[in-house]
């Protein structure tokens, strides 16, 4: 049997694709800031799930300066999609409007500002992809209304689920019959923070 590879954290950190200077420039901040953003390593991957699901409406939970929202943004423009993305932050709001600027995707991305359970609370559409990144402890007070707003079919994917906050979503998403998911154990390089769990799952 061939044997494993050694050390290999160091080994895949080679492989993350690495974004453009804007993306970067949104990396350094979120360093310099504490901001904690997802990275290029889950970027990628959600801009690979959104794109193959062929996602038109997407709708993210957790804008902070738009970094993620840009990499699921890239991917409604070959759906000709929109994202609608919430964050209860005015300061980081404008910021992420200015990143969807910078980036020539503003026509892609609706921000909206408030507490996430409140704008879903008004929404009527519904929607085939939903990125959840909030705070952890609001994960399971949501999860009604994503499974109101995904439609059959879609995708939610959950960042963060290793936080012990994210617990009691983890138990309710595995034991509603309206969901299908899975939980993985990751490591995740430049991700905030490296070993942490992501939850992919499908409305059913
Ligand atoms: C982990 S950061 C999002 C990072 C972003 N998704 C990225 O990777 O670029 C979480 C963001 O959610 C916002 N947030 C936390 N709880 C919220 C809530 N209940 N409603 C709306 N926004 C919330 C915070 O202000 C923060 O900007």
């Amino acid at each position: 049997m061939s044997e494993m590879i050694p050390n290999p954290e160091e080994y895949f950190r080679q492989f993350v694709p690495s974004g453009d200077s804007l993306l970067s420039e949104l990396e350094a901040e979120a360093r310099e800031e504490q901001i904690p953003i997802i990275g290029p390593l889950v970027g990628e991957l959600l801009y690979i799930l959104a794109a193959a699901t062929k996602a038109r409406r997407i709708l993210e939970l957790g804008t902070a300066t738009g970094y993620s929202g840009i990499y699921l943004a890239k991917a409604c423009e070959i759906s000709d999609g929109k994202l609608v993305t919430l964050e209860k932050s005015p300061g980081l709001a404008k910021r992420a409007q200015v990143n969807f600027e910078k980036a020539g995707l503003a026509h892609r991305a609706d921000i909206r500002i408030g507490d996430a359970l409140d704008e879903m609370k008004m929404m009527k559409d519904s929607f085939d992809f939903i990125f959840l990144d909030i705070d952890k402890e609001y994960y399971l007070g949501v999860l009604g209304e994503c499974q109101r707003l995904l439609r059959k079919g879609g995708l939610l994917v959950a960042d963060n689920v290793g936080f012990k906050d994210a617990d009691a979503f983890n138990r309710a998403i595995s034991e509603r019959r309206e969901w299908r998911s899975v939980k993985l154990l990751s490591f995740l390089p430049f991700h905030s923070p490296e070993k942490d769990g992501l939850c992919l799952a499908l409305r059913v």
